[in-house]
């Protein structure tokens, strides 16, 4: 086993299973690269404060960019018993340059370290999830796009309400995901400072720059306390929260894909490419796609309740509870991430039964509230006409039939005032086009959120 780099004050090695569970290295080595990036960066700055000679962060620098460029090629071998990757790059490099290697971590600490890597690296993973929601909501507005003015019955309850276009239904999933992303894009805004030089807690006494770091890094600023910078996680906690709602959104939109490709509904048929057989029923064609991806849903909730357990209660400032942070968010992300991913692909390749989904607008009383509007029209108070249309509703069921096969003598038993404009008042397609107010399932209406929409995914 390797030395660790503070085995100074220890009479006795560790034993072997206390370097196996204290190791984060299976889940840290992930960050290697980041980690190399941040002591590229600490090394700079160190030379540039003249805090260590030239020529040795010259070597440093040279050493960190071979360590880089070997991780690129193929990866570096670590050493478990190295507990982390930023004890692996450290020896790496000192066994690659010799003793200037021991002078990289001159007031800094793996505290800060860790902290700056995992921002560093929740940055690029939350900028994926978000290229990838984007993708999603892309496919949801060509489905838009293509279907302005399919019909389909809109639910509450899981019951008939309103007909709506597939348009305006694809578009409220895409707006959904639209605030997913801004979300994660605010949670990238709000941790995007540097805590590296808060060194183990309290600082350091070298004349260091932190905002050289914080520059060379990316970030908008060095952090502003040290204890604060090693101590806490609520970046991390965030982040979790933004991919659990987008596995909520996602798992909604899986339910809904789910139900409609079922042959009680049949209003689509998913892509044989993005659909599964069944080992023993010959005639199955399974949307397992959907239903892991909501069945993942679990998982990701899970990181999140993970995170505020593991930091509730928990003292100023390091504690190596901590440690215990980076796994359920990464798994997180990349759930979240290739679950919209494969779900851009469900989504724009599904089969619209238009018919089927018309059929079933025209089967019960989704009309019933334009029936009542048009009383309206002809004067009758509106809480009036909702009773009318009520009993109207009752006399159909009653008789197994249909507002719209009603004769004008029909309707007038319920109330004089119906006219033969009553018919158009009521077919569903006019019922859609006249919503028109903003926001509204009118294809007018729909198309405005379709370009606002397309907007929102340029500016992300
Ligand atoms: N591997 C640790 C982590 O992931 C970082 C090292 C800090 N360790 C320590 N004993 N202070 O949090």
């Amino acid at each position: 086993a390797g030395k660790a780099l503070w085995s100074g004050r220890f009479k006795d090695g560790m034993d072997d299973s206390t370097l196996e569970f204290t190791s984060s290295l299976d889940v840290d080595s992930k960050m290697a690269f980041y980690d190399i990036m941040g002591s590229l960066a600490h090394v700079r700055m160190l030379k540039a404060c003249k805090i260590i000679p030239a020529e040795d962060a010259d070597s440093i620098v040279g050493g960190l960019k071979k360590l880089a460029h070997q991780l690129e090629e193929g990866g570096l071998d670590m050493d478990y018993s190295l507990e982390d990757v930023h004890t692996n790059m450290e020896v790496k490099l000192t066994e690659m340059i010799g003793p200037a290697g021991g002078k990289l971590h001159t007031g800094r600490s793996r505290n800060d370290q860790v902290a700056t890597d995992f921002k560093m690296y929740l940055r690029d993973a939350v900028l994926n999830a978000v290229e990838a929601v984007n993708g999603l909501i892309r496919s949801l507005q060509d489905v838009a796009n293509g279907n302005r003015d399919v019909i389909l019955p809109g639910y509450t309850h899981m019951q008939h309400a309103q007909p709506v276009t597939l348009a305006h239904h694809m578009m409220a999933h895409a707006f959904r995901f639209g605030r997913d992303a801004d979300r994660f894009l605010d949670a990238f805004e709000r941790m995007n400072k540097c805590p590296l030089g808060s060194a183990a807690l309290a600082g350091t006494t070298y004349p260091i720059d932190r905002k050289m770091t914080s520059d060379l890094l990316g970030f908008r600023d060095p952090t502003e306390n040290s204890m604060d910078s090693v101590g806490s996680r609520d970046f991390v906690t965030e982040i979790a929260f933004d991919a659990s709602m987008v596995a909520i959104s996602l798992s909604s939109l899986c339910e809904e894909l789910i139900l409609w490709n079922s042959q009680e509904f049949k209003y689509i048929e998913m892509d044989d490419r993005y659909s599964t057989g069944s080992s023993i029923m010959p005639q199955k064609k399974n949307p397992d796609i959907a239903e892991l991806t909501r069945g993942k849903t679990g998982g990701v909730i899970g990181s999140l309740v993970a995170m505020l357990m593991t930091t509730k209660g928990l003292p100023l400032s390091y504690n190596r509870d901590l440690q215990e942070d980076k796994k359920p968010v990464m798994d997180s992300l990349k759930t979240v991430t290739d679950c919209a991913r494969m779900m851009a692909k469900v989504v724009s390749t599904i089969k619209i039964n238009e018919s089927r989904m018309l059929e079933a607008t025209n089967s019960g009383f989704i009309n019933a509230t334009d029936l009542a509007d048009y009383l309206v029209t002809k004067g009758v108070p509106f809480r009036e006409a909702h009773g009318i249309v009520g009993e109207t509703v009752r006399y159909c069921i009653e008789n197994k039939i249909s507002l719209d096969n009603l004769t004008l003598d029909q309707f007038r038993k319920f109330s004089p005032l119906v006219d033969s404009d009553v018919f158009s008042a009521i077919a569903v397609k006019n019922c859609v086009e006249r919503r028109d107010s903003y926001g509204g399932t009118s294809p007018a209406s729909t198309d405005v959120e379709i370009t606002l929409s397309m907007q929102d995914s340029m500016r992300r």
